[in-house]
């Protein structure tokens, strides 16, 4: 029998290379994929789907899709925060409307290590959640309306994304290969520390949960680096001279999360790859790149 996927968010970086795996990985007898975009229609994403305003159960009984993958940004759209808890109440509304829609389905659902304040470190999946901002604490909002209403779900967890997607170079790394290239200073934090995440290797992650039948949160964990480190070490990889990053420390006024690093209880037992460093990484993906 055939199985069908949903990929909501698959004109976006990480839904892009999503898609493209999922649809790469099995037979088309076998799986079929659909991927939505919201704006902008690609390749990989077909569906017209806005968070805000459709049914996503529409979609699940139109489609006949046996398993969603939540791979879109929409934390950062729609209503103002309002209210005591910072989640905007019309949020926390679509986020149980969409889990609600979903919850015969399979489901995926991709959070962020932005749930933790990042006063500590290596958070692995049984750390109590800790949100500093209306981001993190709508990626809750949404990990919980998952957690009530689909039996079948696992959140995965990633810090930044990085490399290439589909032939495109996530933002972050691609604004400072610019700096760069014009010659222009760029300054990153040495104090504040992530677990990049190689964005092909999120897709496996996600490929892996798909195909699996694990459910709750898995971290993808990775080396911990500082922000000035990930940028130094990507830009050597891509073949350029990091010299000219500066080292910042965070200001004292800035409020801003020190280390969503992560580690994980269980990524291994539920995944047949270590994840990649970020020099290791970003060089797999152009040495790929050169032998093709
Ligand atoms: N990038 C990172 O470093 C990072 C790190 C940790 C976790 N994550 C998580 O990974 C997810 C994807 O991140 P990304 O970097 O791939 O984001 P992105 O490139 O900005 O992609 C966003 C995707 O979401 C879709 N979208 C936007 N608004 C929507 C709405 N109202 N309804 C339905 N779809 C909507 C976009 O569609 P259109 O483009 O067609 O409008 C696009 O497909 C996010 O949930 C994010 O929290 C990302």
């Amino acid at each position: 029998m055939t199985e069908t996927v949903l990929v909501v968010g698959a004109s976006g970086y990480l839904g892009r290379s999503v898609a493209w795996r999922l649809r790469e990985g099995a037979d088309r007898d076998e799986r079929r994929v659909l991927g939505t975009y919201c704006s902008e229609p690609g390749p990989t994403a077909e569906v017209a789907f806005d968070f805000w305003t459709d049914d996503a159960g529409e979609l699940v009984d139109e489609h006949g899709v046996d398993t969603v993958v939540f791979a879109a940004a929409v934390e950062y759209g729609g209503d103002a925060d309002t209210g005591e808890s910072g989640v905007g109440a019309t949020f926390a509304e679509r986020a149980e409307r969409f889990a609600a829609g979903v919850s015969d389905a399979r489901v995926v659902y991709v959070s962020s290590a932005s749930v933790f304040d990042g006063t500590g470190s290596r958070y692995v999946e049984s750390d109590p959640r800790s949100p500093r901002d209306d981001y993190g604490r709508r990626l809750v909002a949404f990990e919980d309306a998952i957690d009530a209403r689909c039996d079948d779900a696992a959140t995965v967890r990633t810090s930044y994304l990085f490399g290439f997607s589909t032939g495109r170079l996530d933002r972050r790394l691609a604004r400072t290969r610019d700096h760069l290239d014009r010659g222009e200073s760029v300054a990153y934090f040495t104090d504040m520390y992530k677990s990049p995440v190689l964005v092909t290797e999120a897709a496996e992650t996600v490929a892996a949960l798909v195909d699996g039948d694990a459910t709750g949160v898995v971290h993808v964990p990775t080396p911990r680096v500082s922000v000035y480190d990930f940028h130094c070490e990507a830009m050597a990889a891509l073949g350029h001279d990091p010299g000219p990053i500066e080292r910042d420390s965070i200001p004292d006024d800035m409020d801003v999360a020190p280390d969503t690093s992560l580690a994980s209880e269980r990524f291994d037992s539920l995944v047949d790859f270590e994840p990649s460093a970020v020099g290791e990484g970003l060089r797999s993906q152009v040495d790929a790149d050169e032998s093709e």
